[in-house]
């Protein structure tokens, strides 16, 4: 089973940018996601809309990654289809995983839904090669880029931060500090609140200012 904060399972895959392996992208951010199929209208908005937001993942240091279980041909002639309709390049690499054997070690195959393709998974790999964040949809419903992207910066920002980010967050929005946990923390909290800069409505609920990028910067 995968699990979060474990190292992500090494793989070694063929891609329409030729052989990749996941200790390739150490170092970096990476967003390993699968799709059910090529040739597909959900499929095809998705790598769309990947594909225009490509530079401000590259700008965060996140590489993204692709992947189905269809062959490499079909990944080729698909995206070139995409190009020709669409007016896109797809600038990332889509992983042939006709063994099925990466989507099966990442739990992408869910046999209630397909036995036969993946679901819509994404899979947010850290430079240390931890899987931090996990998101699973159906064929039926396309993913939001936009919130893809937004969850690279929130796990970027909570590590630099050392805080965590609450609903709705956007670059260049307070954190909050995780609740303290005994009776003096809090005490503690509370008292030296102010010194280092925390906004706190009670002691369990401090907001601190993001020292990082701007939203600006950020956008
Ligand atoms: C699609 O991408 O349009 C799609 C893929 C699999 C099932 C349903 C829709």
């Amino acid at each position: 089973m995968i699990r979060l904060n474990e190292p992500a399972p090494d793989f070694a895959a063929s891609s329409t940018h030729g052989p990749l392996q996941l200790s390739d992208f150490r170092g970096r951010w990476l967003l390993l996601f699968s799709h059910p199929a090529d040739f597909t209208p959900v499929c095809t908005s998705e790598f769309v809309a990947f594909a225009r937001r490509h530079a401000e993942f590259e700008s965060l240091g996140c590489a993204l990654v692709g992947l189905s279980v269809d062959s490499l041909y079909s990944h080729i002639a698909w995206t070139r289809s995409i190009e020709q309709v669409f007016g896109v390049t797809i600038p990332f690499p889509i992983i042939d995983d006709l063994s099925m054997q990466i989507s099966s070690l990442y739990g992408m195959i869910q046999p209630a839904e397909s036995h036969t393709s993946a679901i819509r998974a994404a899979f947010f790999i850290d430079p240390e090669g931890l899987l931090r964040a996990l998101v699973y949809y159906p064929p039926s419903a396309g993913r939001s880029i936009e919130e893809l992207l937004r969850l690279v910066q929130a796990l970027q920002a909570g590590d630099r931060e050392d805080a965590a980010t609450p609903e709705g967050w956007q670059p260049g929005d307070s954190l909050v500090l995780p609740a303290p946990k005994t009776t003096q923390a809090a005490q503690e909290r509370v008292l030296t609140a102010k010194n280092q800069g925390l906004e706190c409505l009670d002691w369990y609920y401090c907001r601190k200012t993001a020292a990082g990028p701007t939203k600006k910067a950020a956008a």
